[in-house]
Formats: structure tokens, C-alpha cells, sequence
């Protein structure tokens, strides 16, 4: 029997926090075969921490196999505690009115206190998934807090993104999403993103050869991509919160067992591929293997895609000049 994994998540009494602990519990997240402790982090007022308890009440009356202990905290020191992965859910997302400066200051203080904890307690070989808005700079914010760490270990969430693409390739082409291969989300998780799917093959097919309509990529493809988020929120009068889950322990499980070779999207830290600057934590094709990933280098990047990433990687710069001053 494998010795239990520590893994935190925040936000943990949230609506992605509900579609996503049973789950992990479950053993979808690292394997059938691998125990976990669930270190909850949730906010300290009294109404989110009664809500935790609730949604602990029901992971116990699922009597999970895996499940080998569970913990309620308010501190970022004690839930990241010798942590292996540290899902961080939990942030202010930009409410009606928000200015953007109050935006990332908000976000500022939370991620760099949980960066900073990260650094004093959690596991050297951490994995770290923002999927808290905005993940990408978040997750830059607590990557520049956690001096001590791997930079490597900060990741962002960009893989809804990428899972949307292929549900709307796959519909598109009238092929099933499992022979989907080789698709990728660009840049920064927001509208700006640029869903790829110039490399894509079906059974080694070209699924831009099948398409072949930029007509439909640039003004159908593109914008149901980027505004599906909107979408969901205008139809469900809340935002994604199962698909996000489910993106969450897709991004996880293949960082951490492995992508068999496929392609898939994580926002990671720049090495300066693909004129991205060092450290932005930007949305690029990975293969994964023994727990670790690798950027996939030497795609042809055409004047459309150029301008796309251009786009998109403005942006990030944008809100990473923002919170400098922060950090
Ligand atoms: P929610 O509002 O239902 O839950 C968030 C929870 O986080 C709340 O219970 C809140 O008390 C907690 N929280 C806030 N600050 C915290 C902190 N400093 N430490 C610990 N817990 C904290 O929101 P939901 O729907 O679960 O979404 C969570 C986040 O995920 C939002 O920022 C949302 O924008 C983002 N998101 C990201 C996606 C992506 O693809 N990257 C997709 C969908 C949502």
C-alpha cells in the first residue's frame, strides 16, 4: 500500500471546491492506488468554515478508501504543511464595478501570503495549480513570493480552455475528443487566450486540413472558445464550476502520472520560448512525463498565431506590471 500524499486545496467550501474534493478523494486525481490527506484551506469567517465542515461531513459518508485523513484550516501555514500538491481555488475574482487595480491588489495579498507559506512549510517537490482568478497572475505573484521553490512547481490553469477547444473541434470535425491530439491553448486564461489548432491531427490526420475555414476559426472557433466562460455564467446564473473541477484534476493527474505522450495546455513559466519573456506564466503545449513537464519547443508560428500570442501575452504583461510593486 503507497504512503498517503498531502494535498491542500483553497476555497475548499466553494462550488469548484465541491465538484472537486470527492473527486480527488476518489482517487481520479493521482491513481486508484494512492491515498491522500486533504488539507482544506478555506477563509476564517465563521460562514465559510461551517460550510467546510458540511462539505467534510460528506466526504466522511462517502467512506473514500483513499481518503487517509482530512483537515479544516484558516492558515495558509497550516494547510500547506508538508504539502506534495497544493491546489489554490480560492481568490477574489473581479465583481461588478471592480476596478482593476483593487482587483490585483486583493489578489496580491492573498497570493503572496499563500506563496510565502508555501516557501516556509510545503514539500520541496510541491505542485502548485492556480485555478483562482486571475490564475495566471496569481500564480506568477505566488511563484515570486516562494523564493525557496522550483519555479517549475507554479502552474496555472489554462486546461478548461484547452478541454473547450477540443469539445468544439470535436464537434466541428464529427471526430470523437479522445483522437483529438496536439491542440494548445496560448497565453493568458481570459477572452485574449488563442485556441491552436494548427497542429492538431485525428489519427494523425490534420484537423486544420478538415476544417479548412480561418473564416470559422476567427470568428465562430475563437470567440465560443474565449467567451465560453460568459456563456455558462448567462445560462447558469453561476460560473463553470464542474468542468473547472474537471479541468483541475485533468491538469493534475497528467503532471503528475504523465500525458502518454499527448500534448496538453498548462500555464507555466516562461524559459523565453517562443519570445515569451522569462517567468510570464503563459499558456503553452506540454508533454508530461515522471512528474514532470516539458514545453514543447519549435512550432512554426504563423502571422495570425503572432499576432494572437502578441495579443494575449500584452495583456499578461499588463496585469504582471500591475502587481510588480506588490511583489
Ligand atoms: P466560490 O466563490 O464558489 O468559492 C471560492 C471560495 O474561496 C469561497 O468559499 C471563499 O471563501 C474561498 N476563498 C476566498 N479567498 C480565500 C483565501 N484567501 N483562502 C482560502 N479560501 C478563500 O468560487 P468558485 O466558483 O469555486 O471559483 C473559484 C475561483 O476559480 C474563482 O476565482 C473563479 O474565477 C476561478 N475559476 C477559474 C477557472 C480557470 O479556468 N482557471 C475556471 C472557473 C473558475
Amino acid at each position: 500500500r503507497k504512503k498517503p500524499v498531502r494535498v491542500a486545496v483553497t476555497g475548499a467550501a466553494g462550488q469548484i471546491g465541491y465538484a472537486l474534493l470527492f473527486r480527488i478523494a476518489s482517487g481520479e486525481m493521482l491513481g486508484k492506488d494512492q491515498p491522500v490527506i486533504l488539507q482544506l484551506l478555506e477563509v476564517p469567517a465563521d460562514g465559510p468554515q461551517k460550510a467546510l465542515k458540511g462539505v467534510m461531513m460528506e466526504l466522511d459518508d462517502c467512506a473514500f478508501p483513499l481518503l487517509a485523513g482530512m483537515q479544516a484550516h484558516s492558515d495558509p501555514a497550516a494547510a500547506f504543511r508538508d504539502a506534495d500538491y497544493a491546489l489554490l481555488v480560492g481568490s477574489r475574482p473581479r465583481g461588478p464595478g471592480m476596478e482593476r487595480a483593487e482587483l490585483l491588489a486583493v489578489n496580491g495579498a492573498i497570493f503572496i501570503a499563500q506563496g510565502r507559506a508555501l516557501d516556509a512549510v510545503a514539500s520541496r517537490d510541491v505542485k502548485v495549480l492556480v485555478v483562482g482568478n486571475p490564475a495566471n497572475t496569481n500564480a506568477y505573484i505566488a511563484m515570486k513570493s516562494a523564493p525557496g521553490l522550483p519555479r517549475k512547481n507554479f502552474t496555472a490553469m489554462l486546461r478548461l480552455d484547452h478541454n473547450r477547444a477540443v469539445s468544439q473541434i470535436a464537434a466541428k470535425t464529427g471526430k470523437a475528443v479522445a483522437d483529438i491530439e496536439k491542440l494548445v491553448v496560448w497565453g493568458n486564461h481570459s477572452p485574449t487566450m488563442y485556441a491552436d489548432y494548427r497542429f492538431a491531427t485525428v489519427h494523425g490526420e490534420s484537423v486544420a486540413r478538415m476544417i479548412d475555414d480561418q473564416e470559422w476559426n476567427a470568428n465562430v472557433f475563437l470567440p465560443t472558445v474565449g467567451k465560453r466562460g460568459a456563456a455558462i455564467i448567462e445560462a447558469r446564473g453561476l460560473s463553470s464550476a464542474a468542468s473547472a473541477a474537471n479541468a483541475a484534476i485533468d491538469h493534475m493527474r497528467d503532471w503528475a502520472l504523465g500525458s502518454n505522450g499527448k500534448w496538453v495546455t498548462m500555464g507555466v513559466p516562461s524559459d523565453g520560448q517562443y519570445g515569451i519573456p522569462g517567468d510570464t506564466l503563459f499558456g503553452f503545449p506540454v508533454t508530461c512525463e515522471n512528474g514532470t513537464y516539458k514545453i514543447v519547443e519549435g512550432l512554426e508560428i504563423d502571422a495570425f498565431s503572432q499576432e494572437r500570442i502578441r495579443i494575449t501575452l500584452a495583456e499578461l504583461q499588463g496585469e504582471q506590471d500591475g502587481v510588480k510593486h506588490l511583489l
